[in-house]
């Protein structure tokens, strides 16, 4: 069976042979497909990338009908389960899990690049106090672009290596200010001696006490949710990633552009949203209504659904039992009751069934997040600091891969053609011209 497709223009009568590579047909290839000599040649319509591939990617497999997940080959639920944060995010930067020698060497690197520049910290005290965590985030992320100006430098791999280091290292040090910042209280200087997630709620919650000591299955807990959220090959936050990089900007900036788009309700933002709607479902006894009022268009069950999963997201099944060790720790979060029972009614209603509408990672890790201890405000932040490795490993691929250019995709005009130009005191206002939209 060859592995090309046939394609037969109707308009001239003219039949293409066009490769089939990895089940995907190149698109540059649709424009040998002329209506007339001289012609553009066709192009692909594909508005949110709903069927386009943007790159070639070796980081993460999803297959979103049977719910799996995979870094580098490693199924999710078993790096969740044997491997820290930071042993994943070597796997995921450098394709391989590491040796103890040679994680222990990564742990030392990224423990030193944890401290931010003094006047990075002034920076972040410049900030309202009522200044959402999320937005004093990205702007401190892109800040750090002015700290590390060797950073434009990016086709330079020890440069690149140097930055990767300093984004991971730092990331959690910024979201802990940003906490800090929010509740008035001093930042907290990293504590070498303690492992990345440790460190993270030592920054976090220390208050006068020499030494902070983390609660270990709360540390563990946290890093499990790291694992889980380190990368999720080609979302909206990575595609900005990969588009704002191509344009060969340093990876601060790049790395807070896609923060940004993290930032988005229908993205990281959803976390939130879902706390919100529980807040407002109430109890578990209105859960009915409310799924009936989603049912009727009223909005969307938040933490529900997916552009790629048609099945249970894996993430989401190992965050459940991740709350039941927390929960162990903090006490039952009460939002759980109303949590449990909503997936239960949607899993069980045609609605959802129909269009294979499931739990996704946002929908459990937000009530683990609140029995921790953090604001709603802080979710996409906590997202933001795993998924920093997932956006430079997909960067670092990006750069090095000899097909990738500038990202720019290509529009289908629905415009005015050319008109006349219409001197100022000849011009129509907008109410005329609303009013009579022929004029
Ligand atoms: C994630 C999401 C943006 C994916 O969107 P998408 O791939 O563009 O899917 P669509 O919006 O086309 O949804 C397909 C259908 O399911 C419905 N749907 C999707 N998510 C829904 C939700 N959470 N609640 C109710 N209905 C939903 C849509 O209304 C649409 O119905 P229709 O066919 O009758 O018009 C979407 O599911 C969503 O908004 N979920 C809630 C936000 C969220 O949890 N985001 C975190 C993602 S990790």
């Amino acid at each position: 069976m060859p592995d090309t497709l046939t394609i037969i223009d109707n308009r001239t009568d003219l039949r293409y042979e066009l490769p089939i590579h990895q089940g995907t047909i190149r698109t540059m290839d649709l424009r040998k497909i002329q209506a007339f000599p001289g012609d553009f040649g066709l192009m692909g319509y594909d508005p949110a990338f709903m069927n386009t591939a943007s790159c070639q990617s070796a980081v993460t497999f999803i297959d979103g009908d049977k719910g799996i997940l995979r870094y580098r080959g490693y199924g999710i639920e078993q790096l969740a389960e044997k491997c820290s944060f930071l042993e994943v995010a070597y796997l995921l930067l450098f394709g391989e899990l590491p040796t103890a020698s040679e994680l222990q060497a990564w742990v030392s690197t990224i423990t030193h690049h944890t401290m931010l520049h003094e006047t990075t910290k002034k920076f972040l005290e410049g900030f309202r106090y009522d200044a959402h965590p999320m937005g004093m985030f990205i702007s401190t992320v892109a800040a750090l672009s002015t700290v590390y100006p060797d950073a434009r430098d990016v086709h330079d791999p020890a440069v690149r290596q140097l930055q990767i280091c300093r984004l991971i290292g730092k990331v959690p040090t910024i979201a802990a200010y940003t906490y800090r910042h929010s509740l008035g209280y001093p930042y907290v200087y990293p504590d070498n001696e303690l492992t990345y997630p440790a460190n993270f709620l030592n920054m976090l919650w220390k208050m006068v006490e020499p030494k902070y000591q983390a609660n270990p299955t709360l540390a563990r807990a946290l890093d499990i949710l790291l694992i889980l959220h380190a990368d999720h090959e080609q979302n909206c936050s990575t595609n900005v990633m990969r588009s704002v990089g191509s344009s060969q900007a340093d990876p601060f900036v790049s790395v807070a552009a896609a923060a940004a788009a993290l930032s988005g309700p229908l993205h990281g933002g959803a976390n939130e949203e879902v706390l919100r709607m529980l807040d407002e479902i109430g109890s578990k006894e209105r859960v009915w209504a409310y799924i009936q009022q989603v049912k009727a268009g009223h909005g969307k069950l938040m933490g529900f659904g997916h552009r790629v999963y048609k099945n249970y997201d894996p993430r989401a099944r190992v965050i459940k039992w991740t709350a039941d060790q927390v929960f162990q720790v903090t006490g039952r979060n009460p939002k759980l009751e109303i949590a449990i029972e909503l997936e239960r009614i949607a899993l069980d209603d045609e609605y959802f069934v129909k269009r294979k509408l499931y739990p996704n990672v946002d929908f459990y890790s937000g009530i683990i997040y609140q029995a921790m201890g953090f604001q709603p405000e802080m979710f996409t932040v906590l997202f933001a600091i795993p998924r920093t490795v997932g956006w430079l490993a997909q960067w670092q691929e990006m750069i090095q891969d000899p097909e990738q250019k500038i990202a720019r995709p290509r529009q289908v005009f629905v415009g005015k053609e050319s008109r006349q130009f219409v001197p100022i005191e000849q011009r129509g206002s907008q109410a005329a011209r609303a009013a009579s939209p022929n004029v």
